[in-house]
């Protein structure tokens, strides 16, 4: 049987996606790929991306943050964004963040995008990294538990989205270990 998780299984689906560190010139594809996110509505809480360009451009080079972009064809298709705490009491923890566009999901680039996330923040000394992630979003949930993390918490009809209320569920790795590479 096939193994998805294998190194070689890992490349070959990423082949024709480049996933770097992002520039201040991935500002507008970050943009537009969060906001074709937010317009589907069940995935993430805003469905407008209140960043502008400038803005985006000064979240990139804000050093203490992590922004990965998965890259095909000069399009940014993918994006992870790591914040870390910005007071000495959470500084040990950081959020992720975390939209992959329609038509590029289930090819494995969540995975690769969030395993860097995670080697990143051990070599940064965080100890602790938190996600939000909605009850609904099962395919999210059971990919974040793949890669390590656990529920640490749930609060009960936290977001009404359509039509229903669904659960906020509060994930972690904790601690970060760099056998999670
Ligand atoms: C969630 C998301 C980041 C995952 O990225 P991705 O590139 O699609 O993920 P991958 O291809 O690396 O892996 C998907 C995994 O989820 C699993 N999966 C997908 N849907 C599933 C479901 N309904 N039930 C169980 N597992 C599911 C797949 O089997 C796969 O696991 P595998 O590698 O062991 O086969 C991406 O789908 C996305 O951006 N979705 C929309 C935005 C969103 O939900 N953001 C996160 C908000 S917290």
């Amino acid at each position: 049987m096939e193994n998805h998780s294998s190194e070689k299984n890992r490349s070959k689906l990423l082949l024709p996606y480049e996933i770097r560190f992002a520039n201040p010139s991935d500002a507008q594809g970050i943009i537009d790929c969060m906001q074709s996110v937010m317009t589907e509505r069940i995935y993430l809480i805003s469905e407008i991306y209140l960043f502008s360009e400038r803005g985006q451009k000064d979240l990139i080079r804000n050093r203490d943050d992590l922004n990965l972009v998965a890259i095909l064809n000069d399009e940014v298709v993918g994006t992870v964004n790591v914040q870390r705490g910005i007071y000495k009491k959470n500084r040990h923890t950081a959020s992720l963040g975390i939209a992959i566009k329609s038509g590029h999901r289930n090819k494995g680039l969540g995975s690769e995008m969030i395993r860097m996330a995670i080697k990143w923040a051990a070599e940064q000394n965080i100890m602790k990294l938190n996600l939000e992630v909605f009850s609904s979003n099962v395919g999210a949930i059971a990919l974040y538990r793949k890669l390590g993390f656990i529920e640490e918490g749930v609060r009960k009809k936290q977001f009404l989205v359509g039509d229903s209320f669904v659960d906020d569920v509060m994930m972690t790795i904790y601690p970060i270990e760099t056998m999670n590479e």
